[in-house]
């Protein structure tokens, strides 16, 4: 009998979700993705691109027109200088960065610090590597690092930290003071980062978003990693990339080559050609999507759900107490059956949960949709 790897790991809440509310024909504000269509002119440029024949092999490192315009988006949008050679690689997605990234550095019996809740392929990827995840909690209330309890759960053991900012499952966001604060724990303690940033523009109530590549020790030891599937709202064509210094870049694309080898040619082309025309399109983001969490959120005002309005990416936490004692995974379960809503339990984010009553709501939807989840959500 074959022993499993990850033997704790099953079918993910999000394909189980998706799948009830296709069961059940419920709203589903389960899963990340939009569902409504992105930008004309970058899907036409993806069908012009393949017509023309951009159907082989890009280069291992991702199309050098794509990385240059990279390297020019983090110049004029952050003020971060970056070689696209021999700093940016393109891959088929931000999950496969993050996992080539950890791949890359962590060994056998290497602790990875994994601040919960977090995203999903973090403790995967470490365990694959042979590493030790050891996992802190955030605040359970504001969700923010407490960065005296991280530094003391720094051993000799520990080789990298991961970030993810603005945060998937709850929506907030790293504070400067925080990244100056992880800044000077980094060049202390010789750590790696990945930085997950692929909510980078979904940004909300005029806050700025900090990325670890503008602080000089984080430069120098992370793994920045963002999705062209979330800024560009085409979460199906898998496409993100990852910033690094040079020899940190060599190891990461040392896996790379190996498990994906290149990400998508014409995918590639067409954003490459959208990012020339349209520099300035991800910076339209925040106020299209502070719209829509305004609205779901203000719609909700008569309900007794409780909620902080989320400060970044495209997820509402609600605290359902008022409602319900019931386990946020059977609750999800029975309202995406009972009252037509799919969303995603906190709990499943953790490794041990607190005692929450929080479901995940994803708001990248059409207002309407939007509006009749709430209308739904307040007859409770
Ligand atoms: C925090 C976080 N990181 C990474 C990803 C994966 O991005 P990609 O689809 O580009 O692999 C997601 C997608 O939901 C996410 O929420």
């Amino acid at each position: 009998m074959l022993e499993s790897k990850l033997p704790a790991v099953g079918t993910t809440i999000f394909s189980h979700m998706s799948a009830l509310a296709s069961e059940c024909g419920a709203l589903n504000l389960s899963q990340g993705f939009p569902d409504f269509p992105a930008p004309e002119r970058l899907r036409q440029a993806l069908a012009r691109q393949a017509l023309e024949g951009h159907n082989q092999y890009a280069p291992m490192a991702g199309l050098p027109a794509l990385r240059e315009a990279i390297a020019g988006q983090l110049a004029h949008h952050r003020g971060v200088v970056c070689d696209a050679d021999t700093e940016i690689t393109v891959l088929p997605g931000a999950t496969e960065a993050i996992y080539c990234a950890i791949t890359a550095c962590v060994s056998a019996g290497d602790e990875v610090i994994l601040l919960d809740p977090c995203y999903d392929s973090y403790r995967p990827a470490v365990l694959l590597a042979g590493g030790v995840p050891v996992h802190v909690p955030l605040d359970p209330v504001t969700f923010m690092p407490n960065w005296a309890r991280i530094e003391a759960a720094i051993s000799r053991r520990t080789r990298m930290l991961v970030i993810n900012s603005p945060h998937n499952p709850t929506g907030a966001a790293l504070a400067r003071e925080d990244l100056e604060t992880l800044n000077r724990l980094v060049a202390r303690h010789g750590l790696l980062v990945v930085s997950d940033e692929v909510y980078e523009y979904l940004i909300y109530d005029g806050r700025t978003h900090h990325s670890a590549l503008q602080f000089d020790a984080l430069r120098a030891a992370t793994f920045a990693v963002f999705s062209f599937g979330k800024t560009y709202g085409v979460t199906g064509w898998k496409t993100g990339y990852c910033v690094a210094p040079p020899a940190l870049t060599a190891e990461l694309r040392k896996i790379h080559q190996y498990v994906c080898f290149v990400a998508v040619t014409p995918v590639q082309q067409a954003l490459a050609e959208f990012m020339r025309a349209e520099p300035d399109y991800p910076l339209t983001l925040a106020a299209r999507y502070q719209h829509k969490r305004d609205l779901f959120n203000r719609a909700l005002a008569g309900s007794a759900l409780r909620l902080t309005p989320s400060a970044g990416s495209y997820f509402q936490l609600l605290d359902y107490a008022a409602l319900s004692d019931s386990a946020d995974v059977q609750l999800c379960e029975a309202w995406t059956r009972e009252v037509g809503v799919a969303s995603i339990p906190v709990s499943v984010f953790y490794q041990q949960p607190p005692a929450q009553r929080l479901l995940r709501f994803c708001f990248a939807k059409q207002d309407a949709v939007l509006q009749q989840a709430a209308e739904r959500l307040c007859k409770i």
